[in-house]
């Protein structure tokens, strides 16, 4: 069966973006697939994080992916921290990345700001920790929002120059992305030329997973729009990038298509539009948060599931990046 691993910061609540973009697509691949799932704190940490709020946020996350249908006994679920081969091989790859691979990494751009000086070293060199994550499951499927996906092909570039520098060839397989669905970008409502991000300073920018009917339709109804009413046809959107996400993101949580959306609600002003979009959005996310707020009631039963997931994925990744280690030369412990 083919081995499927993603992952995502417990940088704050999970967003309407991080859900439509992965974390849904995740869901189905329990069945079909090996699927390795993770709560990456090591990432996290590449920005400052305040120590109580990542621990909360760590347990929040694990709590949030358990409540939109990630089922522990049907996946690994794990926090990264928990299992030591991803730092392990991450520095491996920091050895085996090189500066001017990392110097084009648009993320790191975006995240470092203007004071690139003043970034971590961390944030520069995590692509190679996003890569040892993968690699060191020999995953080969890594289901992703549209963002990650540079991050992705350094990763098979980091693949392929230790196999080749090492004379291990296949040693790490390629891997490949999966970017699914009209989601795959989820936009700023503020903004629609920037991606929705739970660490926008914003908070009318996103939408939390959390958020309850009022926030959801004060957000929604505040929602950057222009003045035309919608279009009829896709081919409308165009050059109207906050009309497009709106339109996407309806069509994502209601299971259709931008097309269908516009065929049912082409030519009607933005005014009922978001009232449409907000009774879909509450009705897709109440559930989860109740399920969320059961988890979150008993973090003794959330930490046992956490644990036993970073056992299981420690048994696979343990022999692979102990090989990794045999390979580069470190005398076996
Ligand atoms: P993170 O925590 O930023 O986001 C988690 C997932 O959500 C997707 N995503 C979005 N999709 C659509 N629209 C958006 N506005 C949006 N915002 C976020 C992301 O693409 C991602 O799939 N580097 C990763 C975490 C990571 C990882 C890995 C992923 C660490 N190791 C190994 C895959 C494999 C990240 O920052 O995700």
């Amino acid at each position: 069966m083919q081995r499927v691993f993603s992952g995502i910061q417990p940088s704050g609540i999970p967003t309407l973006g991080n859900y439509l973009g992965a974390i849904r697509n995740w869901v189905p691949l329990q069945d079909t697939h090996d699927a390795i799932y993770c709560v990456v704190d090591l990432h996290a940490i590449t920005v400052w994080q305040d120590p109580k709020e990542l621990q909360a946020q760590t347990r929040e996350m694990a709590a949030a992916l358990i409540a939109c249908g990630l089922d522990p006994a049907r996946c690994i679920l794990f926090v990264q921290s928990h299992v030591h081969a991803h730092a392990r091989l991450a520095w491996i790859f920091n050895c085996v990345a090189r500066l001017g691979w990392l110097n084009r990494m648009t993320q790191f751009k975006d995240k470092a700001g203007k004071d690139r000086e003043a970034a971590s070293a961390g944030l520069y060199v995590y692509p190679n920790l996003m890569a040892a994550d993968i690699l060191a499951y020999r995953a080969t499927l890594v289901p992703v929002g549209d963002d990650q996906k540079q991050h992705l092909e350094l990763a098979n570039d980091i693949a392929e120059k230790f196999n080749h520098d090492y004379g291990v060839p296949g040693f790490f397989p390629r891997i490949e992305p999966l970017i699914q669905g009209v989601a795959a970008r989820v936009m700023s409502l503020r903004d629609g030329t920037k991606k929705m991000s739970k660490s926008d300073p914003s908070d009318q920018s996103r939408i939390n997973l959390t958020d309850d009917r009022d926030t959801i339709a004060l957000k929604i109804r505040r929602a950057k729009t222009d003045p035309e009413p919608l279009p009829e046809q896709v081919g409308g959107l165009e050059s109207r990038p906050e009309a497009r996400n709106l339109v996407g993101i309806l069509a994502a949580v209601t299971g259709t298509t931008p097309d269908a959306v516009l065929r049912e609600h082409g030519g009607k002003g933005f005014g009922s539009f978001k009232e449409v979009l907000v009774e879909a959005l509450v009705g897709h996310l109440s559930p989860i948060q109740a399920e969320m707020t059961r988890l979150l009631g008993d973090p003794g039963a959330l930490d046992a599931a956490l644990r036993q997931g970073a056992a299981r994925a420690a048994a696979i990744a343990d022999p692979i990046v102990t090989e990794a280690e045999r390979v580069v030369g470190f005398l076996p412990r």
